[in-house]
């Protein structure tokens, strides 16, 4: 008898793949179990005690960023194969960590994260197929901080960064976008969804009286260069401007 492995990558089919192409987006169901997703909940409350919340200042959402280089059950979540074969399967290019990150919504917060996209911010060069893996750790509805995104979107590469607590920043960066469709995928823990880093996209406030507890896993590709920018994930690391990311923070998956 044989069994079948439950943290096997699943392959992704040729039609998730093409739709991914075309919008940018792409919801995968139960990346990871729903037991799983609740270890990694338990953990990412506990990790919340100890790490830093970079976006304190702001009630959008509490950023916790690179957990997985201060929590082993974290870490584990960041580095799941499953996760890095979907995301090298539909970036179509080898891939490399650039940072994960715990976003989290706490009850009725009182703000949406406004339309951006995430390239913008981050100091890299020829990264076209970035994307980012966000995963539901607790049910996610409508009304609990679920993501909106503006599929096809991702084509617009040239943009300035957006203020994310901004309603209208990313429609003045890019007018037409206004009058796009929108997708809005709430998802089930365990649940994920991929979206380009060019892809414009929001999060509703949290109507509700639990916690939305995301945890996002990002990656670049694996040949896109460091510019230099000021970011704080690569600020005092001596990367060298115009060279790939070769450092131990952001390993090839
Ligand atoms: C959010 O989770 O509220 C926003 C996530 C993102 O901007 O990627
Ligand atoms: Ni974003």
């Amino acid at each position: 008898m044989t069994t079948t492995d439950p943290q096997a990558p699943a392959a992704l089919d040729d039609e998730t793949i093409s739709a991914y192409r075309r919008d940018g987006v792409v919801r995968i169901r139960n990346i990871i179990g729903r037991d799983e997703a609740a270890r990694f909940r338990d953990a990412a409350i506990a990790a919340t005690t100890k790490a830093d919340d970079l976006f304190k200042e702001s009630k959008i959402f509490n950023q916790y960023v690179n957990v997985w280089q201060q929590d082993d059950v974290l870490r584990e979540l960041t580095l799941d194969p499953r996760l890095a074969a979907a995301a090298t399967a539909l970036a179509g290019v080898p891939l490399r960590i650039w940072h994960d990150q715990l976003l989290i919504k706490p009850p009725h917060n009182g703000a949406a994260t406004e339309f951006h996209q995430d390239a913008p911010y981050w100091p890299h060069a020829g990264s076209r197929a970035s994307l980012s893996a966000w995963i539901a750790l607790v049910d996610v509805p409508v009304e609990r901080g679920c993501m909106t995104f503006i599929p096809g979107s991702q084509n617009h590469q040239d943009l300035r960064s957006q203020d994310l607590s901004d309603r209208d920043d990313m429609f003045r960066a890019a007018p037409d976008l206004r009058w796009e469709q929108r997708l809005t995928i709430p998802l089930q823990a365990g649940d994920c969804t991929f979206h380009n880093a060019y892809l414009a996209h929001s999060a509703t406030p949290n109507l509700t009286d639990d916690p939305r507890i995301a945890h996002v896993a990002i990656y670049i590709d694996a040949a896109a260069t460091y510019t230099g920018a000021a970011h704080v994930v690569t600020d005092g690391l001596g990367l060298t401007v115009g060279e790939a990311l070769d450092h131990e923070l952001f390993p090839t998956v």
